[in-house]
């Protein structure tokens, strides 16, 4: 048998100490498949002291992830810390620059500096594996990197964020507020204390941008993302979407226009009866559309440490399988300096269908009004209707509009019409509705 893969781990959090118990207890097993043992030599973490339940006898421990990178006799650097900056990109950054192979789970990391690393990874002839980094398990990079060579995809969409996928879920099934629901997704462990990055859409926006530059050949730009969360989400939304046959998703969206790529993260309205919109809970999702294979809709875990420690085996696996010399697969799927500059699409040119929905004061003319202001934008109109679940007899009313295809830039002339006739109780809700 070869020399057994010397592994150095960064991070023994929720993922690094899965990691290693699946090492340990898969070891055997996996030094067949590989065909070579893969062995821990090397540990890092913050805190030495901390009792995390592993079995770390005979493994040498670095007190910074930095110094293991620089140190450790590894052939790989798994980094498992996370964060866009900081220790995490210190020790990649001084990993490849030993030419030593880098796995790594951190969506952060790969979103700000990504084609930066691939190119100095390419220079060195070191592999930068990320399967954990999109979806938590789902083996989307792979796909993408590997096996949708040759295809032209068209979009890319998906469910990348189990929080935000548990609360839109939990709101639906039990009809509860989203404060409340965000609440009990904290209390089980999926929600940070700080939760914005996961409801305001940005985590969600960084895994959207590796898998743009996957699929488009465009430098990684998570920064030219439209962005919004879902926490102006109220269950009148929830509600409403399910009455006309539609459930709303924080949906990541990338597809390739006239104008350039647009890339988007959204709640969004996908059909009732679409594959997608069956993804409940903490459960992700990506949808690839291309012009060879077709449709090709990948469900699974997409956090959680054995699931997102899965990703990372596979792409250590994957470094123990290989051997030198044998032309290794590129970073970003193709040679990082052949990466295209990234074109951004305008989101008023954005075309699809919308849901608007209005509290106005209840009094004569109102309806022609919003229906006036639609036809002076040339919005056609799928439906308006009184929303009758919410309404009281007198209060406000709530108005319920669904356009055809039609573009942003005339729905928001439109809405901002309406919003200057004084009619409007509250902040009109404006929801996009996403062909699935
Ligand atoms: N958790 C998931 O479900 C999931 C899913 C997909 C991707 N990921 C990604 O996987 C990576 C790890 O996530 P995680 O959930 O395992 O995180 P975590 O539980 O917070 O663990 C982070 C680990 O990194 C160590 N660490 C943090 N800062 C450090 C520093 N400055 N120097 C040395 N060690 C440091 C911590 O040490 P101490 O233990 O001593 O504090 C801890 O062991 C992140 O990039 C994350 O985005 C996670």
């Amino acid at each position: 048998m070869a020399d057994s893969l010397r592994i150095g781990i960064a991070g023994l959090g929720t993922v690094g100490s899965s990691l290693v118990r699946i090492l340990q207890q898969r070891s055997k097993e996996l030094a067949i498949t590989c065909g070579r043992a893969i062995e821990i030599i090397a540990v890092s973490a913050r805190d030495r002291s901390r009792d995390r339940g592993l079995d770390l006898a005979g493994i040498t421990w670095f007190d910074t992830p930095e110094d293991m990178a620089k140190k450790a006799e590894i052939d790989v650097f798994v980094e498992l810390v996370g964060g866009a900056s900081g220790a995490a990109e210190k020790a990649v950054r001084a990993a490849l620059a030993r030419g030593i192979h880098v796995v790594t789970a951190n969506k952060a990391l790969l979103a700000k500096h990504g084609v930066e690393l691939a190119v100095m990874a390419e220079e060195k002839g070191a592999l930068l594996n990320f399967e954990a980094a999109v979806a938590g398990g789902i083996p989307i990079i792979k796909a993408l990197r590997e096996s949708l060579t040759g295809n032209h995809v068209s979009r890319i969409y998906g469910i990348m964020n189990g929080t935000c996928n548990y609360i839109l879920t939990k709101m639906e099934k039990e009809g509860l507020s989203f404060e409340a629901c965000l609440k009990e997704a904290q209390r089980l462990g999926y929600a940070e204390a700080d939760p914005a990055f996961d409801i305001e859409g940005n985590d969600t926006a960084h895994k959207l941008a590796i898998l743009t530059t996957l699929a488009f050949g465009s430098k990684i730009s998570a920064d030219d993302i439209y962005l919004e969360g879902i926490s102006n989400i109220t269950i009148e939304d929830i509600q409403a979407a399910s009455d006309l046959g539609y459930r709303i998703k924080l949906l990541g969206v990338a597809h390739v226009t006239e104008s350039g790529i647009e890339q988007r993260v959204h709640p969004t309205m996908v059909p009732l009866d679409s594959v997608i919109a069956q993804v409940d809970g903490v459960t992700n999702a990506v949808a690839v559309e291309s012009d060879i294979l077709g449709e090709l809709l990948m469900v699974g875990p997409g956090a959680g440490g054995n699931a997102t420690a899965s990703a990372v085996l596979g792409d250590i696996a994957d470094i123990a399988k290989s051997r030198p010399g044998v032309q290794q697969v590129p970073v970003l799927g193709r040679p990082a300096k052949s990466l295209s500059e990234y074109r951004r699409a305008k989101m008023k040119s954005h075309e699809g269908g919308y849901f608007i929905r209005l509290t106005v004061k209840d009094k004569a003319g109102v309806f022609a009004s919003i229906a006036t202001r639609m036809a002076e934008n040339n919005i056609s109109l799928e439906s308006i209707v009184q929303h009758s679940r919410v309404h009281t007899e007198g209060g406000p009313q709530t108005i319920i509009l669904v356009t055809h295809a039609t573009m942003e830039d005339a729905i928001r002339k439109a809405v901002k019409a309406i919003k200057s006739e004084k009619y409007l109780v509250n902040e009109p809700q404006v929801i996009r509705i996403e062909r699935t």
